[in-house]
């Protein structure tokens, strides 16, 4: 893949902001802090190096080979075949939607996203740049949508997926699950990675009989160790829509 290095699939958003934030205040607050009251306050200095290296290594290579693993991962659970009609739901930088693409002979892939600010640090134009870099430009598509209200006809892909998408929609998120498997063709694949917890969002047994009761059949949540920002299991959750 040519210019591999200029390939922003983001993740680098509010990491990177929150981190150097918190050690920036820390800097501040021990140098007012040793400088008024006490020199004790100093020892607020020692975590400072700790917060701005997190937010060195989400910009570092290593987080884009990580992601480009678990998307080889997803393809390789999810195997698209020949022709297939792709969306990839809140694709960011376009990282599932160009994978797929790339992935079996003239697959079409289309990337919605919101493109909401603090969301990872993509944009339109970002995606669009890392489709021509991996070299499908003319097989993937971008367009501003919202998950909730998803611009297309029913049935009419053969593969639904996302990454780290739903567990941010906090307002509606079954709104958004609804519109991803109507889209989906009948016995179309349905597949996402999400964290197993976070706000009003747990991976859990009532999520896979709502998926169900949505239209899934076969829904399974597959662990996958993931290594940043630090090592921990994520989740594939997979389905077929009943057809
Ligand atoms: C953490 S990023 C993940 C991006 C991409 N899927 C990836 O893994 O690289 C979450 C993305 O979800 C998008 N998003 C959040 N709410 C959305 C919504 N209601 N509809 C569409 N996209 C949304 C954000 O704009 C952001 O690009």
């Amino acid at each position: 893949m040519k210019d591999k290095k200029n390939l922003n699939y983001g993740g680098t958003g509010w990491h990177i902001y929150i981190n150097l934030s918190l050690g920036l205040a820390l800097l501040v607050i021990a140098i007012y802090g040793g400088l008024t009251f006490h020199p004790i306050i100093y020892l607020l200095l020692l975590p400072v190096p700790y917060f701005v290296l997190k937010a060195i290594r989400w910009r570092t290579g290593g987080v884009l080979e990580e992601r480009l693993r678990i998307r080889e991962e997803l393809i390789k659970l999810v195997q698209p075949k020949e022709g297939d009609r792709v969306l990839d739901v809140g694709t960011g930088g376009g990282l599932l939607a160009i994978g797929f693409a790339k992935a079996a002979k003239d697959v079409k892939a289309i990337g919605i996203d919101l493109w909401v600010p603090g969301g990872g640090g993509t944009s339109f134009k970002t995606a669009k740049r890392n489709s021509e870099i991996e070299g499908v430009a003319d097989r993937v598509e971008f367009k501003k949508a919202d998950a909730r209200d998803i611009p297309y006809p029913d049935n009419c892909f053969d593969i639904v997926v996302s990454s780290f998408v739903l567990h941010m929609i906090y307002k509606n998120r079954d709104k958004a699950f609804k519109e991803m498997i109507r889209v989906l063709k009948p016995k179309g694949k349905f597949a996402i990675i999400e964290p197993p917890g976070g706000y009003k969002w747990r991976i859990n047994e009532d999520l896979k009989i709502k998926l169900e009761n949505f239209g899934l059949k076969n829904v399974k949540f597959i662990p996958m160790m993931i290594s940043y920002p630090k090592k921990r299991n994520v989740y594939i959750i997979y389905g077929e829509k009943r057809g």
